[in-house]
């Protein structure tokens, strides 16, 4: 009897790693989960063992859709069924292939090795078949799939094609830039550093900086690092922000005394930055219908010594918690399809459908309809979005807009303030990878 294949892999083995991957896949394809719930909730032997599950779930869901055809061709048949976890196997040998550097031998020895962890100990000459298969023909694979430029892609056929019709010179890019890993950004808290200051610091600390991004305080490192190494992050001086959404603040330019609304305001990257620029503030609310997502914003805010008013409740419905009395500024980040952060949360390609995208675009109008009601004369509101496409963004603002008079859409021109490159159309839409940058969607609106 062959011992390796016959031993139940001890716990924080390769085997065990691949069989926990493969649960976690499993658990985003076939149930729906979120895959950053699934790995907060697992427990790590070490930083190695968190790494490498971590990589392979995240790029077995980044590729799922290419790998997925792939596997479907190496299938004796195309409908033959396969178990989910084994299935969620097969594309964790794959992904290891394709996108890893691990030993090809490696791979396929704990990846077979890892059918009995999974419960299919009758499916390691099937896997080691499939998985030998893939390292022979690996070219006529791939190219068969890439024909098509969805699967080639791994996005779903609904997404390509509406980042197509919405972005028509740009979507094979935005494409790409959705498989990308992601970069890391940092917002510097002006109230302690210039970002030329922290620099030093950073550098000091041998951690390298690769650029700087249109907000002021916004740094992007050359790689990612553990946030806790970062010089001061404890003691408030940092945070971690991606370089697009650190415009909010900037185009929402609060002034002293003003009255601020953060109308969905958790985990609160935004409403701390808006306080961090402006010191000066009269209030700033702080609205999430989370009460639970908002006790983040409560952790952020006392990390870097800031203050706001916190409020667990419904923007769309503010008449139990809004005292009647207007906001000078609103900033209303709607909830959305995220399909502009599809590289920081790749399960988006698979959790979301093109259903999802009417009721969503229903509930940000809604939502629209109900901060401008709180906005005082003279006071400007900032739609944002970090989705990619038309329908949650520019059709939400331009389908409100038309029932309104008065109403100044101000975007381009404070845009061009903050110096973002000139752009045109109803708000200003940042596709996936400018710049480094999130996709994200921002529309100015001012009051009259
Ligand atoms: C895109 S996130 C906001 C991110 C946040 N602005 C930041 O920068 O950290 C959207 C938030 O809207 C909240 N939300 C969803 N529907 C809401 C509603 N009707 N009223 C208030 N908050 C809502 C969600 O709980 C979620 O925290």
């Amino acid at each position: 009897m062959n011992e390796r294949k016959t031993r139940a892999a001890a716990p924080g083995s390769s085997a065990d790693v691949r069989a926990r991957a493969a649960r976690i896949v499993a658990a985003v394809a076939y149930e729906g989960l979120s895959l950053d719930t699934l790995i907060a909730a697992e427990s790590f032997q070490s930083a190695q063992e968190r790494g490498l599950i971590r990589a392979l779930c995240y790029d077995s869901i980044r590729w799922y859709l290419r790998l997925d055809a792939i596997l479907t061709q190496l299938l004796s048949r195309p409908d033959q069924k396969l178990s989910p976890q084994l299935r969620a196997l097969a594309i964790v040998g794959l992904c290891q292939l394709l996108y890893t550097d691990i030993p090809a031998h490696a791979a396929v020895a704990e990846t077979v090795n890892a059918t009995r962890e999974i419960g299919e100990p009758r499916a390691a000459g099937f896997l080691n078949a499939i998985l030998r298969r893939m390292q022979r023909e690996r070219q006529s694979l791939c190219a068969a799939v890439d024909r098509d430029e969805a699967i080639r892609t791994a996005h779903p056929r609904w997404l390509a094609r509406s980042l197509a019709d919405d972005w028509p010179d740009q979507s094979a890019r935005i494409l790409d830039a959705n498989n990308a890993h992601p970069p890391f950004w940092l917002r510097v808290n002006r109230r302690h550093h210039t970002a030329a200051a922290y620099r030093e610091r950073l550098t000091s600390a041998g951690i390298a900086v690769k650029a700087a991004g249109f907000a002021p305080e916004s740094l992007l490192l050359e790689r990612a690092i553990d946030v806790p190494d970062l010089p001061g992050f404890s003691d408030g001086w940092v945070s971690v922000q991606d370089g697009a959404a650190q415009l909010a603040a900037h185009l929402l330019a609060a002034c002293p005394g003003e009255r601020v609304l953060d109308a969905c305001a958790a985990p609160g990257g935004k409403t701390c930055h808006i306080l961090e620029l402006q010191p000066e503030l009269g209030e700033l609310v702080a609205v999430d219908i989370s009460a639970q997502r908002l006790l983040r914003v409560q952790e952020n805010l006392a990390r870097l010594g800031l203050q706001a008013t916190l409020v667990a409740g419904d923007a769309a419905d503010p008449a139990p918690w809004w005292d009647g009395r207007p906001f000078d500024r609103i900033l209303l980040d709607v909830p959305c399809s995220a399909t502009g952060v599809i590289r920081r949360h790749p399960d988006i390609k698979l959790l979301r459908r093109s259903d999802d995208m009417v009721t969503l675009a229903r509930r940000q109008g809604r939502l629209l309809a109900s901060a401008w009601s709180m906005l005082a004369p003279g006071g400007r509101l900032v739609y944002a979005s970090c989705s990619a496409l038309r329908v949650e963004n520019s059709a939400v603002v331009e389908e409100f807009q038309r029932g309104q008079t008065g109403m100044q859409e101000v975007t381009h021109d404070v845009a061009r303030q903050i110096g973002l490159p000139a752009a045109t159309g109803t708000g200003y839409a940042i596709a996936a990878g400018m710049g480094d940058m999130d996709g994200f969607y921002y529309a100015c609106l001012e009051k009259p």
